[in-house]
């Protein structure tokens, strides 16, 4: 069974994977506390690093392109209210708010 770990400042979470929900609906669900407030892409207070698995989620989507950086985005770097994972698979994410 896949595993989906989030790392955040109380230390790793890991949870099972859930397919088509986003990263912020998860952690909540889970109780894991993930920074958010719009959930539509504008505040970046669910800024997330990629850290594995980076093929087993949704494309950045256009409101990840408006709000994070082109070298962000290269890094690793997107929104957990964004990020959905739509394959199963072992994914792991750093929530890195600014
Ligand atoms: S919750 Fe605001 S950008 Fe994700």
């Amino acid at each position: 069974m896949s595993q989906l770990t989030l790392v955040t400042r109380d230390g790793r979470h890991v949870l099972p994977v859930e397919l088509n929900q986003t990263v912020v609906a998860l952690a909540k669900k889970n109780k894991v506390v993930w920074g958010h407030a719009c959930q539509r892409g504008v505040c970046a207070q669910c800024r997330t690093l990629v850290v594995e698995g980076a093929e087993y989620l949704n494309e950045v989507t256009n409101e990840e392109k408006l709000r994070l950086r082109k070298a962000e985005r290269a890094e690793g770097y997107r929104l957990g209210c964004q990020i959905q994972i739509v394959r199963e698979g072992d994914v792991q994410l750093a929530h890195r708010p600014y």
